[in-house]
């Protein structure tokens, strides 16, 4: 359905900028994964993190869905640990877990187990990116990166955690090595995001998934500096940053004024008080709940009928879930949502 000639003039691109689109931009998070067979079948016998550092696999699984749904952008195919392990940070991913460490961060000593990131140790995202960017001709690439609460939340509670009480407890504890271990994660994210740039991706997305688990004067105080500064590392690469976390309805107006053109929102907020929540001078993107995409078809396309009625109100908006796929969801009805987003919004 992109017809535009090139990435930068995207339908994607320009909703982000809160320019006048042909339809409603529509990517999914996670729209590369377990929900599709071709992915299944590539995968197969390969280490997820092992997969990440190969040009043709990224190229080939970033590329799937945008063949198959036609969404109006790809993701690139990696992970928010990618540039830790690059970095030579001790870390695996376990199927059906998530990010794990054997040594989890706790003192200060532990921050020399954090190298900084120089593209040189990333020569193979270079290479992935161009290659994609390549195939994908007038369809914009997304880039991404792990914003440092998020990431620090893994390096300290050693993997996927229901309260991030450890977390918690170092920022409180000592916040001058809360500030120092976000500091060098701010770098590092930096870092990755500025490699997919220069190669060519067209757009960025820093997720802060995690983020909802804090109060908000937590996150004023121990976060917010910090992914202010990842995002400002990123303001003259010239292309539109988008902002998300999950849970993080009450953070809203301080995540959408953090440095991003976009602020992502969860599916726990109708879009229209979203917009209000953030003044709605602008872009967003989101937010179907992808549990519903499981509901029968008539519940999914009120929804989505309803969530491009709400977002019209705001200067752009990108259709997206409030979260990522599910990996049971059914490919075909991620197709028909697509389909349905461009035919509401063609105009
Ligand atoms: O289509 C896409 O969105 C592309 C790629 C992508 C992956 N991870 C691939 C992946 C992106 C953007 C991410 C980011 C990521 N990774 C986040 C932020 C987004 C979010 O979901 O909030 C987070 C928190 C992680 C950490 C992580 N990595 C988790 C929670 C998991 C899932 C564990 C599981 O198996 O259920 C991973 C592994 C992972 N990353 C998979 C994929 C496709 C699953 C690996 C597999 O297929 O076996």
């Amino acid at each position: 359905m992109t017809t535009s000639a090139s990435p930068s003039d995207s339908p994607l691109v320009r909703a982000a900028r809160g320019e006048t689109v042909s339809h409603t931009p529509v990517w999914f998070m996670r729209q590369a994964g377990r929900s599709l067979p071709e992915y299944r079948e590539v995968r197969r016998g390969t280490d997820m993190l092992e997969t990440c550092r190969t040009p043709d696999l990224v190229t080939e699984i970033t590329l799937q869905p945008v063949r198959r749904h036609r969404v109006d952008a790809a993701i690139f195919f990696s992970d928010i640990v990618v540039p830790l392990q690059a970095a030579g940070v001790d870390i695996d991913i376990e199927p059906g877990v998530g990010p794990v460490l054997d040594e989890p961060f706790a003192s200060r000593e532990d921050l020399d187990r954090i190298p900084e990131l120089t593209a040189d140790m990333i020569p193979d995202i270079a290479e992935s990116v161009r290659r994609i960017v390549l195939e994908l001709g007038p369809t914009p690439l997304i880039g991404f990166a792990g914003a440092p609460f998020t990431l620090a939340s893994y390096l300290i509670e050693g993997g996927p955690s229901r309260n991030h009480e450890l977390t918690k407890s170092l920022m409180h504890g000592d916040p001058e090595l809360w500030n120092d271990l976000c500091a060098r994660l701010t770098q590092i994210s930096a870092a990755f995001l500025k490699v997919q740039v220069e190669a060519g991706a067209s757009a960025l997305q820093l997720f802060d998934s995690w983020a909802g688990f804090l109060s908000k004067a937590d996150y004023r105080r121990y976060v917010l500096p910090h992914t202010q500064a990842t995002l400002a590392a990123l303001a003259d690469a010239g292309v539109p940053r988008i902002h998300f976390g999950v849970g993080t309805g009450e953070l809203l107006p301080d995540m959408a004024a953090a440095g991003t053109e976009v602020i992502g929102v969860d599916y726990r907020v109708n879009l229209a008080e979203a917009i209000e929540r953030v003044g709605g001078d602008q872009p967003v993107q989101g937010n179907l709940d992808p549990a519903l995409l499981f509901a029968p078809w008539e519940v999914v396309e009120r929804e989505v009928r309803r969530i491009l009625d709400e977002g019209r109100a705001a200067p752009g908006h990108i259709f997206n879930l409030g979260h990522g796929v599910l990996p049971d969801t059914d490919p075909v009805v991620l197709t028909r949502v697509v389909e349905l987003v461009h035919e509401v919004s063609a105009r």
